[in-house]
C-alpha cells in the first residue's frame, strides 16, 4: 500500500487503524477501544489499558532474548568517552534507579524533575520513572535557575534527578549550582534530589536533601514495572508560549506508546535492531520522543551524542558517528547542518567517512531552508525529508512517510500530512481555504494517539491556547499554505513564539524580563533572520524619562538579565535604545512590521499606524546591529 492508501485507510476508519497499531505493544490489559471521546473536544486514547512504557522500551526485548543487543550508543567527544549500554544493562539500571526512588517515597502519578546533561544516565532517569509510574518534566540544561524554578512551581515534584555538570564547547557548566538556587527560589520544595557527579565538575551534596546517584541506589531492591491507566501521564514537558509562563504538554502514556512506535517503520523506515540517531536534546521533544522512547520501544539502538555539530572536534564529528556506528537514519535540527554546511561547504568531512548503512536524513524543529537541503542531498546522494510537528504532538503531522512509500520531494515543504492529522488552512473565521491560500494551520479534532490531551494543571489555558480560536480543530499557531498536491507548507507563527537555532522560545518571556529593568519604560523583543540559526532576539528598550545612563549600560544590563533570567539558550545579546515603539492607534505593538524591517522584507505602512516616522527609526536602529539590509 502506498501513502494515499495507507492515508484514507486511516480517514475511513481511524478506530480500526489504531487499534491495529496498538498490536506493536505489549499491554497489561490490551484496551477494549480507542478513542475515548465522552468529554470532547478532550480526547484521550486506549483509557482502559493497562501498560508500562520502560516495560516495552526496555524489559520486553530482554525477555524475548535481546539482552545482549545495543540500546544506548553514547558518543562524547567534549569529554573523549564513548560507551555502549546492551538492553539488559539499561534494564539493570533502570530497575535500580526506580527502587532508589521507590524507596524514597516516589509512586505512581508523583512528578520527578530532571535536569541532566547528554549523557546515557539522562535516558535511564526517564525510564526509571516510567517503570514505576512516576511523571518525569525534563528540563533542558541551557535555562537559568529561575526557569527551572518556575517548572518546579508547576511541576511540585517529589524528586529532581540531575547531573553536576553539563559541558559545552567552551567551557563547563556547573548544574547543581543552578539547581540549588532554583530550589531556593521556588516556593515548592522536593523531598530529595538524587546526583550524577560527573568528574569535570562534582557538586557538594546538600546533607539530608542530596544523594548521590549510586548510593542512593545502594540496599534497595530493584524495582519492576509498575502498570499504569492507558491516560495515565507519562510525563510533563514544558514549552514556550505567548506569555512567559511555560506551558506542561502532558504525554498519555498509551497513545505515547502506539504513536512512537508505529512512527519507527512508518516514517522513519527503520526495522528493529537499526542503529537510529536524533542528534538533539533530551530537554526538548526530539530528544523524548527520537532520543529516548520510539527507539527503545521499537527495539532500536539509540545514539546519545554529547557535543555540537562544528568544533567538537570539527565539522565532521557528525558523519564520524554515523560511519562509526553504521546509523541507519539521522535526525537533526536544520540549524546544525547549517553549522556543519558553513564550516564545510564542498562536504569534504562527508566524503572522509563511509556512509554506506545511512538511508535517510530527517530535519525538523523549523524551516528547512532549501539551500542546507541542496548542500545535502550533492553531498550525501541520500533522501533528505523535512517534517513538521511540534513539543504538543510529540511526533510527525505532516511529513514523507519513507517507511510507506518517500514521496516526490518539494523544497520547502515537508510534505503531507501523516494519518491521523486531518490538517486544514483556516480564515480568520475558520473557514476552510483553498488550495495555495495562505492562513492559519489546524488540524480537524481528535488529535491522534500521544498527542497532548491538556496542559498540566492548566485545562483552561489549553482550551484557550489551542481549542477556542477554530471549535472543532487543534490551532497549531503555525501558518501556512497547502497546494494542489496536498503538499504543505509552513510558513510563520501566529503567535510570539521564535525559533532560535531550532530552540523554540517566547518573546513575550523576554519581554517580561526586559520589563523588570528599573530603567525600562516599554520593550518590544522580535526574532530577526538569522543565516545560522534561522531566528536571533532582537530587544527595543524605551527607556524612563530622566535616565541619563549611557544606553550602551542599559542594554548589557538587559542582555545579562536574560540570560540570568531565562538562561544562555535565549541567545539574546542585541538590543538598542529607542525613543518609541511602533505601535496601532489602539497601543498594539507593530511586532510583524518591525520583522519585516529587519529580514528586509517588502512591508506596507499599517493602515492603522499611530506615528508612520518611527519606522524610521527602527530601521536604522536595525541597520546599525546589521538588519534591514535590503530596503
Ligand atoms: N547547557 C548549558 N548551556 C547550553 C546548553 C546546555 N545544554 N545548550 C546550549 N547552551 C548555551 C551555549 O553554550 C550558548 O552559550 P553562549 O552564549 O555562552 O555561547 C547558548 O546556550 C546558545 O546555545 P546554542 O543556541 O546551542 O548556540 P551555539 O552557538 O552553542 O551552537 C548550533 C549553535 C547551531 C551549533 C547549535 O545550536 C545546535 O547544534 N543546534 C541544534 C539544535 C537542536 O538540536 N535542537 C533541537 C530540536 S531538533
Ligand atoms: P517545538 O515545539 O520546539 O518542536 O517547535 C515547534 C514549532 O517549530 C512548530 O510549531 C513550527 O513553528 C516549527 N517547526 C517545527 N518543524 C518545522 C518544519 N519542518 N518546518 C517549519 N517549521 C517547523
Amino acid at each position: 500500500m502506498g501513502y494515499k492508501e495507507v492515508y484514507a485507510g486511516w480517514k475511513a476508519d481511524p478506530e480500526a487503524f489504531w487499534m491495529q497499531a496498538a498490536d506493536g505493544i505489549d499491554w497489561d490489559r490490551a484496551p477494549s477501544r480507542a478513542l475515548d471521546d465522552s468529554a470532547a473536544p478532550l480526547y484521550e486514547w486506549y483509557t482502559d489499558a493497562q501498560v508500562n512504557t520502560c516495560w516495552n522500551a526496555v524489559d520486553r526485548h530482554v525477555a524475548a532474548g535481546h539482552g545482549d543487543q545495543a540500546a544506548i550508543l553514547y558518543e562524547s567527544p567534549v569529554t573523549g568517552a564513548s560507551s555502549t549500554t546492551t538492553f539488559a544493562e539499561l534494564q539493570d539500571q533502570c530497575a535500580r534507579l526506580a527502587g532508589a526512588l521507590a524507596a524514597r517515597g516516589v509512586g505512581v502519578g508523583d512528578r520527578v524533575v530532571i535536569y541532566m546533561p547528554m549523557v546515557p544516565e539522562a535516558l535511564v532517569a526517564m525510564l526509571a520513572c516510567a517503570r514505576i509510574g512516576a511523571i518525569h518534566s525534563v528540563v533542558f540544561g541551557g535555562f537559568a535557575a529561575n526557569e527551572l524554578a518556575v517548572r518546579l512551581d508547576d511541576a511540585t515534584p517529589k524528586a529532581v534527578i540531575a547531573g553536576s555538570c553539563g559541558i559545552e564547547p567552551n567551557r563547563v557548566v556547573p548544574y547543581k549550582p543552578l539547581l540549588d538556587e532554583a530550589i531556593e527560589i521556588a516556593a515548592h520544595k522536593p523531598d530529595f534530589c538524587v546526583i550524577f557527579q560527573r568528574d569535570q565538575s562534582p557538586a557538594m551534596l546538600v546533607e539530608g536533601r542530596d544523594v548521590e546517584w549510586h548510593a542512593a541506589q545502594e540496599g534497595v531492591s530493584p524495582a519492576e514495572c509498575v502498570p499504569v491507566a492507558g491516560n495515565h501521564p507519562a510525563y510533563i514537558l514544558y514549552t514556550s508560549g505567548t506569555t512567559g509562563a511555560p506551558k506542561g504538554v502532558v504525554r498519555p502514556t498509551a497513545g505515547h506508546l502506539v504513536a512512537l512506535n508505529w512512527s519507527m517503520k512508518n516514517i522513519y523506515g527503520v526495522d528493529p535492531g537499526e542503529v537510529f540517531w536524533a542528534a538533539s536534546d533530551v530537554g526538548w521533544v526530539v530528544g523524548h520522543s527520537y532520543i529516548c522512547y520510539a527507539p527503545l520501544i521499537h527495539r532500536n539502538t539509540t545514539v546519545v551524542f554529547e557535543g555540537k555539530p562544528v568544533g567538537t572536534p570539527d565539522a565532521g564529528t557528525f558523519w564520524r558517528v554515523m560511519a562509526k556506528h553504521k546509523v541507519a537514519a539521522f535526525f537533526t535540527a536544520p540549524t546544525a547542518l547549517r553549522a556543519a554546511k558553513r564550516e564545510d561547504p564542498k562536504g569534504d568531512w562527508i566524503r572522509e567517512f563511509d556512509l554506506s548503512a545511512l538511508r535517510t536524513v530527517f530535519l525538523a524543529g523549523e524551516r528547512a531552508d532549501p539551500d542546507t537541503i541542496e548542500w545535502l542531498q550533492d553531498n550525501l546522494q541520500k533522501p533528505i525529508i523535512d517534517h513538521w510537528w511540534q513539543t504538543e504532538t510529540g511526533w510527525t503531522i505532516v511529513g514523507n512517510p519513507v517507511g510507506i512509500e518517500t514521496l516526490p520531494v518539494k523544497l520547502g515543504s515537508p510534505t503531507v500530512p501523516m494519518p491521523g492529522y486531518d490538517v486544514q488552512v483556516l480564515n480568520d473565521a475558520g473557514e476552510p481555504l483553498a488550495a495555495g491560500e495562505l492562513g492559519a494551520l489546524a488540524v480537524k479534532l481528535p488529535l491522534p494517539p500521544g498527542t497532548l490531551p491538556t496542559l498540566w494543571n492548566a485545562e483552561d489555558r489549553f482550551r484557550k491556547s489551542y481549542l477556542d480560536t477554530f471549535p472543532g480543530y487543534y490551532e497549531t499557531g503555525d501558518a501556512g499554505y497547502v497546494d494542489e498536491d496536498g503538499y504543505v507548507f509552513i510558513m510563520a507563527r501566529t503567535d510570539d513564539v521564535i525559533n532560535v537555532a531550532g530552540h523554540r522560545l517566547s518573546t513575550g518571556a523576554m519581554e517580561e524580563v526586559l520589563a523588570g529593568h528599573r530603567d525600562v519604560a516599554e520593550c518590544a523583543v522580535i526574532g530577526a533572520g538569522d543565516a545560522l540559526k534561522g531566528q536571533v532576539p532582537v530587544g527595543f528598550l524605551c527607556l524612563n524619562s530622566g535616565v541619563n545612563r549611557a544606553a550602551e549600560e542599559v542594554v548589557a544590563e538587559c542582555v545579562a538579565r536574560v540570560r540570568d533570567q531565562i538562561g544562555p539558550v535565549a541567545a539574546f545579546k542585541q538590543a538598542v535604545v529607542v525613543d518609541r515603539l511602533p505601535k496601532t492607534r489602539s497601543g498594539k505593538i507593530l511586532r510583524g512590521t518591525m520583522v519585516a524591517i529587519a529580514d528586509g522584507k517588502p512591508w506596507k505602512m499599517p493602515a492603522t499606524i499611530d506615528d508612520p516616522a518611527i519606522l524610521d527609526e527602527i530601521r536604522d536602529a536595525l541597520q546599525k546591529l546589521g538588519y534591514a539590509e535590503v530596503g
